[in-house]
């Protein structure tokens, strides 16, 4: 069981090759560059995606290096205090960039954050942009190419969406595709309403006709992003529910594997679980965040879900006939969070016996409710029970994946360690699977794998030819 790369299950990928373009390239910028920079979640990570493909669109070069670009933007997340801090961070390193010729631009969730505070604080930063206004970026671009010195798109009370045909995809093997942006909910620990604004959903023939595209352009798994992806409500007249546009995307021919994150406990369904047993393209993994197994705590996170509610529903995926692998998100030490409190949160790990955790230490986030609450958790106590957590969690991931030791998956092929003559896939319920084979070139390849061995994060295996 030695030797193979072991990563948690859910994690980006690392940035994969840039796929092919077809772009009629605008003369006006000929030779102007840009660099993106991304922090955050799978959405940041597709919304530079969309603003590459706009840049591109303009006239623009992509290059991999903040030195040799005209254009460098930061696509930042504010999820918690590290995250926003080491923005600021990274914008310290360009200090000199107006002298340097070089245009700075702020984007993404510390963008609408901290809005036009950015310009005090970094003088030269000359775009700040949030997401719920990137729409307006040609014109903001216009702006800047003309001359001026600072522009800002920090609207929020927009139901528009960010739908773009020229999208730079960096996966090439997994397309992220947003259907729903923003989120309605009002978690009192959560910054995301303020950064994303309100709920909104793409209609369902624009997602579909971008499904289709992706087929057409050589993928063969999408990953539908959404802050609350399964609160989708199809604004077009068709009104079709999430359960009927999974569906209805597992069903666009030459789409293998359909993914969905994140999904909210409240409004997840028996039909979510009856779609995935009934249709073999649509992923057996389900990511639910439960963030703890206290009520109090719950109710304080405004979560509008009980202990019971949730487990009810993990006894909904349990009992499916496919064997569906269940992943979390967990905060510790929220306010006031007891020790009782805490070891619910424990005893709700051994009864749901995850495939996967992501678990954080509580930071307190501005704008957001529970930021004031009394009884803060003292830093040392919160990393206590963080690793007490993880501790726990990884002795469960092992014997799980232990479990697996001699069974055959197939692996969509997505990497390649070379030094150590290993191919990297993930099964269908989103495993991490290092295995070996004769073959050169499996990049992109279904591969049936059997089993040798298995870590807390990834499985090891060998190709069955
Ligand atoms: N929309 C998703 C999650 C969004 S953020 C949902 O509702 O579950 C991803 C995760 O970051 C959250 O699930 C939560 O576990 C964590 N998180 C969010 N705000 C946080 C904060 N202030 N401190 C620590 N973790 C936080
Ligand atoms: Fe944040 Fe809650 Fe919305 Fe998730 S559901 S994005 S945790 S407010
Ligand atoms: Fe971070 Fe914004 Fe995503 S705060 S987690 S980048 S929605």
């Amino acid at each position: 069981m030695s030797g193979h790369i072991d990563i948690p299950i859910g994690s980006l990928l690392p940035k994969g090759p840039l796929t092919p373009c077809a772009l009629s390239v605008a003369s006006a910028n000929s030779g102007r560059s840009f660099y993106i920079e991304t922090f955050g979640c799978q959405m940041n990570a597709h919304d530079s995606e969309k603003v590459a493909g706009v840049l591109l669109a303009r006239g623009y070069r992509q290059v991999e290096s903040a030195v040799d670009a005209d254009l460098v933007f930061f696509n930042t997340c504010s999820i918690r205090e590290k995250a926003a801090q080491k923005v600021f961070t990274r914008l310290g390193d360009f200090r000199d960039a107006r002298g340097e010729n070089k245009i700075i631009g702020v984007l993404g969730c510390v963008a609408q954050q901290e809005g036009e505070s950015i310009f005090k604080r970094a003088p030269w930063v000359r775009m700040v942009c949030g997401s719920a206004s990137y729409r307006k970026l040609p014109e903001l671009l216009d702006g800047l190419e003309a001359g001026q010195t600072r522009v800002t798109g920090l609207d929020l009370d927009t139901d528009e969406t960010f739908e773009t045909e020229i999208t730079r995809r960096d996966n090439p093997i997994r397309a992220y595709l947003t259907i729903i942006e923003g989120c309605d909910y009002a978690c009192s620990y959560c910054v995301v309403p303020h950064t994303r604004g309100p709920q909104r959903s793409r209609s369902s023939a624009a997602v579909l006709e971008e499904v289709r595209r992706l087929v057409d352009s050589g993928y063969t798994e999408v990953q539908l992003l959404g802050q609350t992806v399964n609160s989708y409500r199809d604004p077009s007249p068709r009104g079709m529910s999430f359960v009927e546009l999974l569906l209805a995307v597992a069903e666009v021919p030459g789409m293998r594997r359909v993914r969905f994150t994140t999904s909210h406990p409240n409004d997840f369904t028996r039909e979510i679980v009856e779609a995935i047993d009934s249709t073999p393209a649509l992923c057996d993994h389900i990511h639910l965040p439960v963030q703890s197994g206290s009520d109090r705590i719950l109710k304080q996170m405004l979560r509008t879900y009980s202990r019971d509610e949730y487990l009810s529903k993990i006894d909904w995926i349990r009992s499916a006939r496919r064997p569906i692998s269940i992943t979390t998100d967990i905060i510790v030490g929220f306010p006031g969070e007891t020790e009782a409190e805490f070891a619910e949160t424990m005893s709700l790990l051994e009864s749901v016996q995850y495939d996967g955790v992501f678990a954080f230490k509580y930071s307190p986030r501005p704008n957001t409710s529970a930021k004031d609450m009394p009884d803060a958790i003292p830093e040392e106590e919160k990393s206590r029970r963080l690793a007490i957590l993880q501790s726990r969690q990884r002795e469960i991931q092992i014997a799980r994946n232990q479990f697996l030791i001699g069974m055959e998956f197939e692996a969509l092929v997505d990497g390649r360690h070379a030094a150590r003559n290993q191919w990297a896939g993930r099964t269908t319920s989103n495993r991490i699977v290092n295995f070996t084979s004769p073959e050169e070139n499996l990049l992109g390849q279904y591969c049936q794998v059997k089993i040798a061995g298995a870590g807390p994060n990834s499985l090891v295996g060998e190709h069955l030819a």
